[in-house]
């Protein structure tokens, strides 16, 4: 397993780890944004068709990107905790990013699931037709659209703690922990 690297002696992720981080935190955000935006617009109407379309190419977007971190986190440890980081804290922060890469694989499945039992198989980007793995099934439906909303209030509450404690560091510790994960 590789450390990822150094500059003045400084330990960061690697650049393949900060382009997959910075690329998954815009992609859930639009997805997030865009999955509020198309549940309040009434009715049936193409731009709403259209935005379910592009939020489901978003999610399943992010569900690959979530497989390629995990592979490349398997591989790398991340550069370790600065040393003035009080147990507590790093037990906290490894909590929560567990839970976030548990959350970047549950979020999107969960919906990928309540598509396909509300009967809608997930054609991505239009063209390519993803697995249909269950049938359609309004109970399973009605269950799932729930879960897929509380998995993404959990997950953005918990990256409003991972925000929080980007801006402790930054400006109260002053640790430059940010720039790790800076090109
Ligand atoms: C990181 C990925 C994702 C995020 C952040 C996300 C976020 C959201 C949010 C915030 C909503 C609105 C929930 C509500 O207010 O009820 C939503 C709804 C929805 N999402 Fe996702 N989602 C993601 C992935 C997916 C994927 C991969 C699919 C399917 C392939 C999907 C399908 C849906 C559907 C169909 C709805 C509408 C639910 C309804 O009709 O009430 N989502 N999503």
């Amino acid at each position: 397993m590789t450390r990822g690297r150094e500059r003045n002696g400084v330990p960061r992720y690697t650049l393949t780890a900060i382009a997959l981080h910075w690329l998954s935190a815009l992609l859930i955000v639009a997805a997030f944004v865009l999955g509020m935006t198309m549940v309040d617009i009434p009715g049936i109407t193409p731009t709403k068709l259209k935005y379910f379309s592009w939020h489901k190419w978003l999610g399943v977007t992010v569900f690959a990107l979530a497989c390629l971190r995990l592979l490349w986190r398997l591989g790398h440890r991340p550069p370790p905790d600065p040393a003035s980081m009080p147990a507590w804290q790093r037990g906290a922060a490894h909590a929560v990013h567990w839970a976030l890469y548990g959350l970047v694989f549950a979020v999107p499945l969960s919906g990928y699931f309540y598509s396909l039992a509300a009967g809608v198989p997930v054609v991505y980007l239009g063209v390519l037709p993803l697995p249909v793995l269950i049938a359609p099934d309004p109970q399973l439906k009605e269950t799932l659209q729930g879960v897929h909303y509380a998995l993404n209030m959990a997950m953005a509450a918990l990256v409003v703690v991972h925000l929080a404690a980007v801006i402790k560091h930054q400006w109260i510790d002053r640790d430059r922990l940010l720039a790790r994960m800076l090109p």
